[in-house]
């Protein structure tokens, strides 16, 4: 069976960027769990079904049309890979996550990610629920201050105008709900290693998660 990298950790710490530059150095394939659940929000909204709606939420996860193809997402043959990013599918995403079978409906497509000659996962419960016998954990977080700056620094590169305090106040209220939920909350696993890259470059946080898979 592939290898696994399993990296989780809280919004905005890094875990996309550096998973994606891990899988490039290995060769991985990629799994950006995150965007299975922004997806199953958009396609919710689309099909005019409320977040809060358990059962119907369900169903469309589990017959969610998206195709990956390289940087592109595609919902039902639509390019989403913008719509999905904004604030208010970030804020779907974590509600629909919330519902365990909306999580339930998403297991076997994300285990469906580990093909040779391996697969970096990102997410919140890689290494605890989707990929428990993955042979390296990391849980990649960094503070709050450094993840809002991060955030703001990448809004304004985008040219979207932004305050810090409201991005630490949104950040810090959905760390509150995804650590406080009661279905894979955001938690390190024990065999995690815990990887804090508030004062790390990006190059330095990829060559810890290397050094990890090397073991
Ligand atoms: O970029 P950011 O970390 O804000 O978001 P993301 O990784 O795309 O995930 C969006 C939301 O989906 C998170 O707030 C989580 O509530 C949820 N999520 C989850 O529950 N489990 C995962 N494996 C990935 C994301």
């Amino acid at each position: 069976t592939a290898p696994v990298i399993a990296i989780d950790g809280p919004s905005a710490s890094g875990k996309g960027t550096v998973a994606a530059r891990v899988a490039t150095t290995l060769g991985y394939h990629m799994l950006d769990s995150g965007a299975l659940y922004r997806l199953t929000a958009l396609a919710a909204r689309k099909a005019g079904v409320a977040w809060e709606d358990e059962a119907a939420v369900a169903a469309i996860a589990a017959a969610l049309p998206a195709e990956f193809e390289g940087e592109r997402i595609l919902l039902s043959g639509e390019e989403v890979s913008e719509a999905i990013r904004s604030e208010e599918m970030g804020d779907g995403a974590s509600k629909v996550a919330a519902l365990p079978a909306v999580r339930a409906a998403l297991l076997a497509r994300q285990r469906a990610y580990r093909r040779w000659p391996g697969l970096v996962a990102d997410g919140r419960d890689m290494g605890s629920v989707v990929f428990p016998w993955a042979e390296c954990k990391v849980f990649l977080t960094a503070s709050a201050e450094a993840r809002a700056e991060r955030r703001h620094k990448q809004l304004i590169a985008k040219g979207v105008p932004a305050k810090i305090t409201p991005l630490l106040q949104d950040l810090r209220e959905r760390d509150a709900r995804d650590t406080a939920r009661s279905v894979a909350p955001l938690q390190k696993c024990a065999e995690a290693e815990l990887l804090d890259t508030s004062n790390l470059s990006i190059e330095q946080a990829v060559a810890a998660v290397l050094g990890c898979a090397r073991e």
